[in-house]
């Protein structure tokens, strides 16, 4: 694996924030930047580390990484839906097919932990769904839940929603609900699979779905935004599981869960200001975010210290777009 020294050179490259020229106007989300051409969307991976849904550092190479999960799953599981992905004309940029994007995070657990678990300890349901009583922190469903979510504008936390809602309002049609929660479950079950095989527990995750013209005056459905990456969704070491289960802690997990972890322990939810990331600190992130890269995947992190924005510029002025 990459060595501590080397995340440390790169940390005054670190991408925050970037504005290509020739690309038309921004539009800034929380770690990605797009850039919408025509029927087309640059998307600049950044190395910006939220949680709790605010920006509190950036972390070296975390774009990268984040992208090349990315790229490893939407490879992998193509063979149950297209998806977005044209082409990744930098490490930290895919260049994508514009879609109209389902304003529903749909949202697969395997598992009773995060919101769901502090749901159901809360004494509510779980996106409309009525689960058993006696169940414990972490417990595995029979099978995997759909627990759907409204996209929340800016700034907005996303709400839990029951899909009966999600079709009685109108903001998705039965039709189109009942293929979008098939592929979310076919994606789950694949995805966990894969994870099995490299000792690790796909816990959670979260998909965005959207519509491309069918060429034949129809829409069809495709996979968009990321899929399986460390920032959408969690994943447990499968060998520490039982006996965290037994003991009724947390079962150690990858990456962002570990910043999370640490926010809590810090006493920060969210609100009010956030502690500080010292360099170091951000440097065991990075090597989280790294190892978690290795162990899904079963391949080997490659960079090298340089200055994301320039070579990004660089990358983007040669495409030819529209
Ligand atoms: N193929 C696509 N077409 C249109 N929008 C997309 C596509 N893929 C991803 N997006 C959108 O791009 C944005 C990605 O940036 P991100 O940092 O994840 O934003 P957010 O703060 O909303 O989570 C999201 O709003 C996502 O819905
Ligand atoms: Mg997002």
């Amino acid at each position: 694996m990459i060595s501590k020294e080397t995340v440390l050179q790169q940390m005054s490259y670190n991408l925050d924030s970037i504005d290509i020229e020739g690309v038309g106007n921004k539009i800034p989300g929380k770690v990605r930047d797009s850039y919408v051409v025509g029927d087309k969307r640059l998307l600049v991976t950044s190395d910006r580390l939220s949680a709790f849904d605010v920006i509190l550092s950036t972390i070296p190479f975390k774009g990268q990484v984040l992208n090349d999960m990315a790229a490893y799953w939407f490879d992998r599981t193509a063979h149950i839906i297209e998806n977005h992905i044209i082409s990744r004309p930098h490490p930290n940029v895919f260049l994508a097919r514009e879609a109209e994007i389902l304003p529903i995070e749909v949202i697969v657990r395997g598992y009773l932990t995060g919101s769901a678990w502090r749901d159901y300890h809360g004494g509510k349901d779980v996106s409309g769904i009525k689960l058993p009583e006696g169940l414990r922190k972490s417990e595995k469903f029979a099978e995997p839940l759909l627990t759907p979510s409204t996209k929340a504008a800016h700034g907005e936390h996303d709400e839990p929603i029951s899909s009966e809602e999600i079709v009685k309002q109108g903001i998705v049609s039965a039709p189109l609900w009942e293929e979008v929660s098939q592929k979310a479950l076919e994606l789950f079950e694949f995805g966990s699979k894969v994870a099995a095989e490299q000792g690790l527990i796909l816990v959670d995750t979260k998909y965005e779905f959207g519509l491309l013209d069918d060429g034949n005056g129809g829409k069809k459905l495709i996979l968009a935004d990321e899929v399986h990456t460390s920032d959408s969704s969690r994943y447990w070491i499968k060998d520490k599981y039982a006996e965290a289960y037994e003991t009724g802690e947390e079962p150690p997990k990858l990456d962002k869960e570990f910043v999370r972890a640490w926010l809590i322990e810090q006493g920060y939810l969210g609100e009010g200001t956030p502690p500080s990331f010292e360099d170091d600190f951000r440097a065991e992130v990075a090597l989280k975010y790294i190892e978690a890269f290795e162990t899904i995947t079963g391949q080997t992190f490659e960079a090298k210290p340089k200055n994301i924005k320039d070579d990004v510029q660089a990358a983007i002025s040669g495409l030819k777009l529209g």
